[in-house]
């Protein structure tokens, strides 16, 4: 998988992507993540980006000729399955999207900032626009993080066994059981002793169990479709 992100502060992307998981699966070779400067695709001398929002409202918006020309330039290189623009009015990114976007081959996000972007990038540029919530960011960078995030760790190879997504939680529209490890017993609190049985058919029931009361319990909007 190849990932483009365009960006008018990279920096802020260098560390979440350059740690764990994620830099594992570019030193396996599993991912090539790029990370793109807006202001290098910039006609000017002062390498200017954004401008005054036409109308009376105060704030500056993203131009569209760098973005075009950053598009264009990366375009030549690769055919991108999806032109993803992060904004608090996109599509909620949930595990079935995540699912999704881990099957396509390259992929191009570009990072809202400011007061937003000239509209018709979004018009014209772009395939899918993505919030990761119902809240306002200061810019799109973080919500470009949690993206690569979530759906680089679902590339086949990227997660071992032991770590494997099959049993985060979403996966199945529940919520993940508890887990404990050693001691059995610490301070009085005691590990439930069905995961000490090593009846692991029985525990899997447990673990289901658990997993379905939590999701009433925490989150009953996923249990809905019953
Ligand atoms: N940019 C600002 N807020 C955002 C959000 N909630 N999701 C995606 N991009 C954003």
């Amino acid at each position: 998988m190849r990932i483009d992100i365009i960006s008018v502060l990279p920096e802020l992307l260098e560390s979440p992507l350059g740690h764990s998981i994620i830099k594992r699966a570019q030193t396996k070779g599993l991912v090539v993540i790029n990370l793109h400067h807006l202001r290098d695709y910039s006609n000017d001398k002062h390498r200017t980006v954004d401008d005054y929002a036409f109308g009376p409202d105060a704030g500056m918006v993203l131009k569209v000729e760098p973005i075009f020309k950053a598009m264009s330039k990366l375009k030549e290189e690769c055919e991108y399955d999806e032109v993803i623009y992060t904004s608090p009015d996109g599509e909620p990114l949930t595990q079935k999207l995540c699912n999704h976007l881990s099957t396509k081959k390259n992929i191009l996000i570009l990072c809202g900032h400011y007061k937003g972007v000239d509209h018709r990038v979004r018009e014209h540029l772009v395939t899918r626009e993505i919030s990761i919530g119902d809240y306002v960011l200061s810019g799109g960078e973080l919500a470009a993080a949690v993206i690569v995030d979530s759906i680089v760790r679902l590339v086949p190879g990227v997660l071992s066994d032991e770590t494997s997504a099959l049993t985060d939680s979403f996966q199945d529209d529940l919520l993940a059981p508890p887990v404990y490890t050693r001691p059995a017993e610490f301070n009085g609190w005691k590990v439930p002793e069905i995961l000490l049985s090593g009846n692991f058919g029985e525990i899997a029931k447990w673990q289901e169990e658990q997993a379905y009361q939590r999701t009433k319990l925490l989150r009953p909007d996923l249990l809905k479709d019953e």
